[in-house]
C-alpha cells in the first residue's frame, strides 16, 4: 500500500498491461456509477497517454451503456474540434466515434468562442446548467464520478502549469490559461483543483520519458510535490489511483 494514506499506486511494465488495467478498472466504475445513480459523469484526459485506454473502453467493455454516461473535459487547447491536436479529436477517434453515445451527452469545451476566456465561461455555464448549480451557489463543487488525468515533466495536469495563477483559482469552475512554449497551443482552458478535488475518483495514467522526476517526487515526497507540481495539489476527497507504467519511472 502506499505512503500517502487514500492514495493507490499501480505499476505496469508497459502501456499496453496499464490501460488494460485501467480500462478494467474505469468500466467498473462506469458501470458502478450508473448502478447506483443512474449515470457516470466521465471527464476525460487529453494528451497521448489516454488514447489507448479510450480504445479499449469503446472496443473491449460493451457492458458499458454509453447512453447513460455524459462526457466532459478536464481541459482542452484553444483549438477547432477536428485539429488533429484537439484533445476532443483525440477522444473522438478513440472512443465517441466507436461508441453509442448521444450527442446531447458529450459537453464539449467550445473552442469555437471569440476567445480563450469565453471558452471558459460558456464551458462553465455548461457545466453549471448540467449538475444544476446556479452561479450564486458560488462554494459549490459539481461531483464528477471518475476524472482521468495525465501527468506532464512539469508536473502540470490537465492545463494547470507550474506558477499558474490558475493553480490558485478558489472559486471558477473552468479558467482560461497558457501553456508554455514547448507544448501544443499556448492557449488552454482547464478545470481548476476545486472541481478536480471535488471529484469521486481520480485516475492518473502515466507513461513515457521525461517525467520520471516529478513522478518519483510525486510518491516519495508527496507533501514537497504538493508544494512544487499541480499535479501532486491533486489530492481529491475521493479515491485516487495512479496507473504508472514502469517506463515512466526510469
Ligand atoms: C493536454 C493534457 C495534458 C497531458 C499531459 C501528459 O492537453 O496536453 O491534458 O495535461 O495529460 O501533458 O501528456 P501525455 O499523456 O501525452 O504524456
Amino acid at each position: 500500500m502506499d505512503s500517502v494514506v487514500g492514495r493507490e499506486v499501480l505499476k505496469f511494465p508497459d502501456l499496453e498491461t496499464m490501460s488494460l488495467a485501467a480500462a478494467e478498472e474505469a468500466a467498473g466504475l462506469i458501470n458502478l456509477a450508473i448502478k447506483e445513480k443512474g449515470r457516470c459523469t466521465l471527464t476525460l484526459a487529453g494528451g497521448s497517454i489516454p488514447r489507448r485506454l479510450y480504445q479499449l473502453l469503446a472496443d473491449e467493455y460493451s457492458s458499458i451503456p454509453w447512453s447513460k454516461v455524459y462526457l466532459f473535459w478536464g481541459d482542452e487547447r484553444y483549438l477547432p474540434p477536428d485539429h488533429k491536436d484537439s484533445n476532443f479529436n483525440m477522444a473522438y477517434k478513440t472512443l465517441i466515434s466507436r461508441v453509442q453515445i448521444p450527442e446531447d451527452n458529450i459537453y464539449r469545451i467550445p473552442t469555437e468562442t471569440e476567445t480563450p476566456e469565453e471558452t471558459a465561461l460558456r464551458y462553465e455555464e455548461m457545466l453549471r446548467g448540467f449538475f444544476n448549480l446556479s452561479l450564486t451557489e458560488d462554494k459549490a463543487f459539481p461531483v464528477m464520478d471518475l476524472i482521468l488525468l495525465g501527468l506532464g515533466g512539469d508536473g502540470h495536469t490537465a492545463s494547470l502549469f507550474p506558477k499558474s495563477p490558475a493553480i490558485m483559482e478558489a472559486k471558477r469552475w473552468v479558467v482560461s490559461t497558457f501553456a508554455p512554449p514547448s507544448y501544443i497551443s499556448p492557449y488552454r482552458i482547464t478545470l481548476t483543483l476545486p472541481v478536480i478535488n471535488n471529484a469521486a475518483a481520480i485516475f492518473f495514467l502515466v507513461s513515457g520519458t521525461g517525467k520520471d522526476k516529478v513522478l518519483k517526487s510525486i510518491l516519495e515526497d508527496p507533501k514537497g510535490a504538493g508544494r512544487r507540481f499541480p499535479a501532486g495539489m491533486v489530492k481529491p476527497r475521493g479515491r485516487l489511483v495512479w496507473f504508472i507504467d514502469e517506463t515512466a519511472l526510469r
